[in-house]
């Protein structure tokens, strides 16, 4: 309930209270998440240096300060990121946590989609980012794509994931800033205490959970085949 209105309010404070309450209308009946993906093997754009940013990996230390920038997430959904070996990034501004930014290349459980997601061999997939509103519409969140997309080429990976809702347009200025495309469509229907999900484009549903077939010479199999073990996989159908 808390999550629900920090989260129109958050909608209210984007867009305007005419337009959220429209857009909330809609998502209580259906969602609709656009999967992102990024081939890191291209080159990245070069944007202007953010030198005032200070980044840091989240320690034990940093959970009530992450609490305190988004307090929808709660301590229990933090643990069980990090017990799931997802690692946060932090944006510091001075001594202000001003962004942050998931990410997993593991299965990673979604609560806002209620499925499990399987990145592929050379996947990264950015589970949630968050920008402090006193510091938004200042680049944070497209340097942080831009930021987390070089790491990974670093690393060696070959392809950034992410999904957003349809309706997010700074998130997606963002990801198309940094050369993000389409690659398909995830998402359900609201039917009383049911949900019908769907897919569409290069993203597939399973019984297992959420994956995206590979990019061009990625060199993994098509993931319509690929074997995923249910008994790792949380999958809730309400
Ligand atoms: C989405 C979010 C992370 C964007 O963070 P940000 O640091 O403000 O993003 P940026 O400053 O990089 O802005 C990205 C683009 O969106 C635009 N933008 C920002 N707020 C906007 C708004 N309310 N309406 C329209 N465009 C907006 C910016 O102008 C920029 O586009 P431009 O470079 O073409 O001008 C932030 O709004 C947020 O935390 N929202 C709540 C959580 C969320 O939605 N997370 C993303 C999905 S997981």
């Amino acid at each position: 309930m808390v999550s629900t209105v920090f989260h129109f309010l958050d909608a209210c404070r984007m867009f305007g209270i005419a337009q959220a309450l429209h857009l909330a209308s809609r998502w209580a009946i259906r969602r609709e998440f656009l999967v992102v993906q990024r081939d890191l093997r291209d080159p990245l754009p070069v944007l202007p240096a953010g030198d005032a940013f200070r980044w840091t990996h989240l320690t034990e230390t940093d959970i009530p300060r992450v609490q305190a920038l988004n307090p929808s997430l709660y301590e229990a959904e933090i643990r069980r990121r990090v017990g799931e070996g997802q690692d946060c990034l932090l944006c510091w501004l001075g001594d202000t946590l001003v962004h942050y930014t998931w990410r997993a290349m593991r299965p990673a459980y979604l609560p806002y989609l209620g499925k499990t997601i399987w990145p592929l061999a050379g996947d990264v997939f950015v589970v949630a980012s968050f920008t402090h509103p006193a510091f938004r519409r200042r680049g944070i969140h497209t340097w942080s794509i831009n930021r987390t997309a070089r790491e990974a080429r670093e690393s060696g990976l070959s392809r950034r994931l992410s999904m957003v809702p349809w309706w997010n347009t700074p998130s997606i200025r963002a990801l198309r800033k940094n050369g993000c495309t389409v690659a398909g469509r995830i998402g359900y229907w609201n039917a009383g205490v049911r949900r019908y999900y769907f897919a569409a484009g290069e993203v597939h549903l399973n019984h297992a959970g959420v994956l995206v077939r590979p990019l061009p010479g990625q060199g993994i199999a098509d993931p319509g085949r690929q074997s995923v073990s249910p008994s790792r996989a949380k999958v809730v159908d309400r």
